[in-house]
């Protein structure tokens, strides 16, 4: 990246709180035209997608085991679906236009209905032509709630995302452009943070839930003023705290942190030209009473104990690209020689199975690789379980092993979240009867 191309920083920003919406009986999201401040105010503001009068959309905040229903209302001039990223729900609820419904049309409404298996940190976004329509706004966090909290004085939640637009805040229409689709996909000139609070105090124990909303951009994540550790990774808890070492986080992954605050924070994206602010956490006051002891584990997710053997081993070649291996699908990229969705799955599986997938990078780029519906272990070197995920980074002319049990029947996507690399063609399916 290049910071020449990058328009000023978001430092001395007021931000905007995300809106909050927690649950009562039937929540409401209504896709819209909004027009939001996203370049540092005094610049102009932009004109764009989201929901409910802002973008990104409210913070849904639902409870694990409880039924939740959410009316979204299609207040564009165009199809659009919404899916749940990373719930491990029915279905006929993920939001897949063709694979699991029908498109939601211009003023028509589709209540969607599901219960929550897991706490933790997921986000909901635009599943239909979504390299735009994610890329024009549609997005925001969904966190389902811990029965038992962490003992912290603030739970604050981190939306980043990127965009390409002009000084003037105008968003750039250059979507599908075929040269960034074969390269790293759409990139902004612009990033920032959305915070769902601005300010804190010094001294206070605070949960951070990053959330990597943007389309194509892997961000590397630098925070000053904190102390603490990384507890959760794609909402799942891990099973120890670890030291936040270098905080990477592709396109869709989430990470949640428990931290001290020791001075103001700021957020940073490391770029060659050194960092790039994306937000700050301004630190009002001292917390006195505060007596920070030793961050311990959240509450442990609790999924369906991989079988000792797999009963089937697949490997999801990822091809094509600019400078990547020739494949005979008809679209820019490919998953073991075809493009797109086929009429047959890549996968068959009964449900229950133990199945591994070696996801092999055969290409000159870095691939997120997610999995609708389940999430799957990602397995090291030595071959033992790692952690749990939902997406996973592959890096160029690499390969990783996950290990998953599909235990939810139906038909699940499986593609890029590098959502340029997905309309190009990485996108493929598995049946889980
Ligand atoms: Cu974030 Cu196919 O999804
Ligand atoms: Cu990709």
């Amino acid at each position: 990246m290049n910071r020449r191309h990058f328009l000023a920083t978001v430092s001395a920003t007021a931000i905007l709180p995300i809106p909050t919406f927690a649950a009562q009986d039937t929540l409401r999201l209504k896709a819209e035209t909004v027009t939001q401040q996203i370049l540092p105010d005094g610049d102009g503001a932009t004109s764009m997608l989201g929901f409910n009068g802002s973008m990104p959309g409210p913070e849904l905040r639902v409870q694990r085991g409880e039924r939740v229903s959410i009316e979204v209302e299609n207040g564009l001039e165009e199809g659009t679906a919404v899916h749940w990223h990373g719930i491990r729900l029915e279905n006929k609820m993920d939001g897949v236009p063709i694979l699991t419904q029908e498109l939601i049309e211009p003023s028509d409404t589709k209540t969607y209905s599901f219960i929550p298996p897991d706490e933790g940190t997921y986000w909901y976004h635009s599943h239909y032509i979504s390299h735009e329509q994610v890329a024009r706004g549609m997005m925001g966090p969904l966190i389902v709630e811990d029965e038992t909290p962490p003992d912290v004085d603030h739970d604050i939640t981190v939306l980043i995302a990127d965009w390409q637009m002009a000084e003037d805040g105008t968003l750039s229409d250059k979507f599908a452009n075929r040269h960034s689709i074969a390269h790293a996909g759409y990139l902004g000139n612009f990033a920032r943070a959305f915070l769902s609070q601005d300010q804190v105090k010094k001294g206070d124990r605070v949960r951070f839930r990053l959330i990597n909303a943007a389309t194509n951009r892997i961000f590397h994540i630098n925070i000053k003023g904190i102390s603490g550790s990384l507890v959760a990774l794609d909402g799942m808890a891990i099973p120890q705290p670890r030291p936040i070492s270098e905080l990477v986080l592709a396109p869709a992954q989430r990470a949640d942190l428990i931290v001290d605050i020791t001075g103001p924070v700021e957020f940073d994206m490391p770029t060659r030209q050194g960092p790039y602010r994306l937000a700050d956490l301004a630190v009002i006051d001292t917390n006195s009473d505060r007596r920070a002891g030793l961050i311990v584990a959240l509450s442990q997710p609790n999924l369906p104990t991989p079988a000792e053997e797999p009963s089937q081993h697949l490997t999801l070649k990822m091809m094509g690209g600019a400078m990547g291996s020739r494949h005979d699908g008809d679209n820019i990229w490919a998953f073991n020689n075809t493009s797109d969705l086929q009429t047959n799955p890549f996968g068959s599986f009964k449900s229950g199975e133990t199945v591994q997938i070696t996801f092999a990078n055969d290409t000159s780029f870095p691939h997120a690789i997610h999995l609708h519906g389940h999430h799957f272990y990602e397995v090291d070197g030595n071959g033992s379980l790692g952690d749990l995920r939902d997406t996973t980074l592959v890096n160029a002319g690499a390969s990783r092993d996950i290990i998953c049990v599909f235990d939810n029947s139906g038909r699940w996507l499986l593609h890029c979240h590098m959502l340029s690399h997905a309309t190009g063609g990485m996108r493929t399916w598995v049946n889980v009867a």
